[in-house]
């Protein structure tokens, strides 16, 4: 597996020092709340796991699965939101909690989705985001990392299901994508 990486960008410790900094600054702004962090499968398991165990707040984990790319770099531009899982929103203070922001098209029809259900407020922190290749209006209230319109894998985020497992974030030698 590290065999196919190119460069790491970010290291397990920055990863970890960042992610400790989000969990200080949503434990301040949700102070006296109990917000429900909502994981978008697969790529923020990790990504909300080591932020939960940052946050010194009582919070509820729910989870939706969101998926558009398939066994592609680039997105399909429809998203498949999974609703088997627990999704009762309403007058909940959501943050929806994703790996990486890149077209925001997932983004966009998560946070439809989740209006719907009339949540008592709705915000969303991202690991890393991609602003050169936004395609909607979409922001996110924390992000870890800016990073390069490079596709990227570790830390949750995969290629063809791969690669999750790495603990850094990193891109990957051009010969794997042929
Ligand atoms: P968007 O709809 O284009 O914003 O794509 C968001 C989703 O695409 C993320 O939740 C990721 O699962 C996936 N994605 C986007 N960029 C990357 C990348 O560089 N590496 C791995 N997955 C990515
Ligand atoms: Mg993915």
């Amino acid at each position: 597996m590290r065999e196919d990486i190119q460069d790491i960008l970010f290291s397990e410790d920055v990863i970890k020092a960042r992610v400790r900094e989000l969990g200080t600054q949503i434990t301040q702004d949700y102070f006296g709340r109990t917000p429900a962090l909502v994981g978008i499968l697969k790529g923020s398991f990790i990504f909300l796991a080591d932020l939960v165990r940052s946050i010194g707040l009582c919070c509820e984990i729910k989870f939706l699965s969101a998926s558009s790319y398939g066994f592609s770099t680039v997105t399909t531009g429809k998203v498949k939101i999974g609703t088997q899982l627990d999704s009762e929103f309403s007058d909940k203070h959501v943050i929806l909690i994703e790996d990486i922001l890149d077209s925001g098209v997932t983004m966009a029809e998560l946070q439809r989705f989740v209006s719907g259900y009339g949540p008592a407020s709705l915000r969303v922190c991202t690991l890393l985001d991609k602003p050169e290749r936004r395609q909607t209006a979409i922001s996110a209230d924390y992000i870890g990392f800016e990073c390069p319109d490079e596709f990227l894998v570790g830390y949750g985020l995969d290629y063809a299901e791969r690669y999750r497992n790495l603990p850094f974030i990193a891109s990957l030698k051009p010969e794997i994508y042929l």
